[in-house]
C-alpha cells in the first residue's frame, strides 16, 4: 500500500517548538509498521562532518554573520547528500528528513534577510537535489511554540521573537509557492497532527487505504 513511497524524499520542517521531533518518531514508527524501508536524518547533523558544523551554528558562545550561517548550513547539508540520503536513495529507502532547503529559506532568507530567490539560488549551485518530493510544514504560532520550549535554548532558538515571527511567515510563504510544499496545523495534540502528517502524505502520493 505504501510502497509508492520508495525512493521518495519527504521533509518535516517549521518553527521551533513545532513539535517536529515528536511527529519524525511517530511517522518513523508508522512507516516501520506498514514495511516502508526508510532512512532517517537530521539537517543539520547527521553525519561526522555535518554534527561538528551543527555545533558550530547551535552554540550559543560563537559569533556567525549571517552569511556565514547560510553557508554553514548548505555545507551540512552537502555533506548529508553525499554520505546518507544518496546511498539511501540508491537502496530505493523512502527518506525522511528532519529539516532541509525549507528551513534555510525561511530562517536565513525570510527571517534573516538574504532573501528567499537568492537561498535558492545558492541550493542550486551547492547541492544535488534543491527540492524534496514532499515538505510538511507543521505550522505553529509563536506562543504555543514557546509553551513546547521549556529548556535551555540554543543560538538559533536565542534569537528575539521577531526573527521567530518572521519565521513562520516564511515558512508561509513558502507554502504558498509550491505545491509540494504543504502546511500541517500543529497547534492540535501530537495524535491528531500525527493523523494530519499520514493523510498528507496518504494523499500527496496518492496511497489508497485498504
Ligand atoms: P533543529 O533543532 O530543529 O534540528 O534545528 C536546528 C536549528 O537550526 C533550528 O533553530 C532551526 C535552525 N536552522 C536554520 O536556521 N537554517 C537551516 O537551514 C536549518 C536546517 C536549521
Amino acid at each position: 500500500m505504501f510502497k509508492n513511497l520508495k525512493s521518495k524524499l519527504i521533509v518535516l520542517d517549521g518553527p521551533d517548538g513545532c513539535g517536529k521531533s515528536s511527529q519524525r518518531d511517530l511517522l518513523a514508527q508508522f512507516l516501520t509498521e506498514h514495511k516502508v524501508k526508510f532512512s532517517c536524518f537530521r539537517d543539520p547533523g547527521s553525519t561526522v562532518t555535518g554534527e561538528k558544523i551543527r555545533d558550530i551554528l547551535l552554540h550559543s558562545d560563537n559569533h556567525i554573520s549571517d552569511r556565514a550561517e547560510l553557508l554553514l548550513y548548505m555545507a551540512s547539508r552537502a555533506q548529508l547528500w553525499d554520505e546518507c540520503i544518496a546511498p539511501a536513495i540508491k537502496k530505493k529507502h523512502c527518506v525522511l528528513l528532519d529539516r532541509w532547503v525549507s528551513s534555510t529559506c525561511a530562517y536565513q532568507g525570510f527571517a534573516g534577510g538574504v532573501g528567499i530567490q537568492k537561498v535558492i539560488d545558492i541550493a542550486e549551485h551547492s547541492l544535488e537535489r534543491v527540492w524534496p518530493d514532499l515538505t510538511i510544514i507543521l505550522d505553529v504560532d509563536l506562543k504555543t511554540a514557546k509553551q513546547r520550549m521549556n529548556r535551555s535554548l540554543d543560538r538559533m532558538e536565542q534569537k528575539a521573537a521577531a526573527y521567530h515571527r518572521k519565521v513562520r511567515a516564511g515558512f508561509l510563504k513558502l507554502a504558498e509557492m509550491r505545491r509540494d510544499i504543504v502546511l500541517v496545523d500543529a497547534t492540535k495534540d501530537i495524535q491528531t497532527v500525527h493523523k494530519q502528517v499520514i493523510q498528507t502524505i496518504s494523499s500527496f502520493f496518492k496511497i489508497k487505504s485498504k
